[in-house]
């Protein structure tokens, strides 16, 4: 029988990897760890239990209706990190400003709790968003600059897919490694070890319904796409069209469009986290003409267009942009 190793074995075995202390690591990634199975437990009994689907009544700061899970997976994840003391501050999609715990740690989070919550209620995949850094300040309050940090300045970054299994994929910067729940006894063993995304591959995606509002280049991108007979593959939630192509070759695109000229997708907690890991599988993240880890932001829920996945097509819908 092949060996089993769980995530916190994992963990454990790799720390000397994390450029900080022995063991934080490890605390950090428990809250999610935690917060993950407890999210899938809920997201699987979202057809049983009446509190669960449907929208909360109320909007979070960007103007969108909040669905009952994603309260309750901000919630849990806040309360989670707050008890577990590292985390001095979050960055949350559900939050409009910071939320603070002023315990003096030594670390900010930032989060997308329930990405492509719209998909809640029609049983299609969803997943959470995360990403660690080191403060720059120092004392018991994080600041707004502990936040504005660049991309590259993550010490980890991961997400969590709740699909047809619920999987946690993360990354310290020394490869990306994937983990499947196993709901049976409720642990992450590894299943995915050192991730590698295809340098090329045949699935692009995009919501093509934006299509007449995408530049010339996107356009001719797109139309090449179809040329080449590539398949397009477009799930609605970032995080499922991102696992896919990460583990199938392909590339995902939410550019600017002429109602959104910075496109949709938000730098601090979708497009940071995703192209932290997608570089460490040798993949490519760019808005178009930079690099997304080389932004430096400016605003806490500040969007950026995204072109996402296999390193030779990133590149070219960049040529073909410009
Ligand atoms: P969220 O549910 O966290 O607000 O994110 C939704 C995002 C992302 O998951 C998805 O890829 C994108 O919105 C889809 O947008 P369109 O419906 O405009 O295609
Ligand atoms: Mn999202
Ligand atoms: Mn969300």
């Amino acid at each position: 029988m092949a060996q089993i190793t769980t995530l916190a074995e994992f963990i454990t075995e790799r720390q000397h990897e994390f450029t900080y202390a022995t063991g934080e690591l490890s605390q950090l990634l428990t809250s999610f760890r935690l917060a993950g199975k407890m999210v899938n437990r809920e997201v699987n009994k979202a057809g049983l239990a009446e509190d669960i689907l449907g929208a909360q009544g109320s909007q979070n700061i960007q103007g969108e209706a909040q669905q009952k899970l994603d309260v309750y997976a901000n919630d849990l994840f806040l309360r989670l990190l707050k008890s577990q003391g590292m985390v001095c501050a979050v960055a949350s999609e559900e939050n409009d400003d910071i939320v603070h715990f002023d315990n003096g740690g030594k670390y900010v989070v930032t989060m997308d709790p329930l990405d492509g919550s719209s998909n809640i209620d029609v049983n299609v995949s969803i997943g959470t968003i995360f990403s660690i850094y080191r403060r720059l300040s120092e004392g018991a309050k994080a600041t707004m600059d502990d936040f504005m940090q660049p991309g590259s300045a993550q010490v980890a970054a991961g997400y969590i897919i709740y699909g047809s299994s619920t999987m946690l994929v993360y990354t310290t910067g020394h490869g990306v490694n994937g983990f499947t729940l196993d709901p049976s006894i409720g642990t992450f063993c590894l299943s995915h070890p050192n991730m590698q995304t295809p340098a090329e591959g045949k699935i692009y995606s995009v919501n093509e319904g934006n299509y007449f509002e995408f530049s010339d280049g996107v356009r001719n991108y797109i139309d090449d796409c179809k040329r080449q007979l590539m398949s397009a593959r477009y799930i609605g939630s970032l995080v499922a069209d991102f696992h896919r192509n990460l583990l199938k070759g392909g590339i995902y695109l939410y550019p600017a469009t002429k109602k959104a000229p910075k496109g949709k997708l938000r730098l601090l907690y979708e497009a940071n986290t995703l192209a932290m890991i997608v570089e460490q599988a040798g993949g490519m993240a760019t808005d178009g003409t930079t690099r997304i880890l080389d932004l430096k932001p400016t605003e806490l829920h500040q969007r950026c267009p995204l072109y996402i996945g296999s390193k030779a097509m990133v590149e070219k819908a960049m040529s073909a942009g410009k």
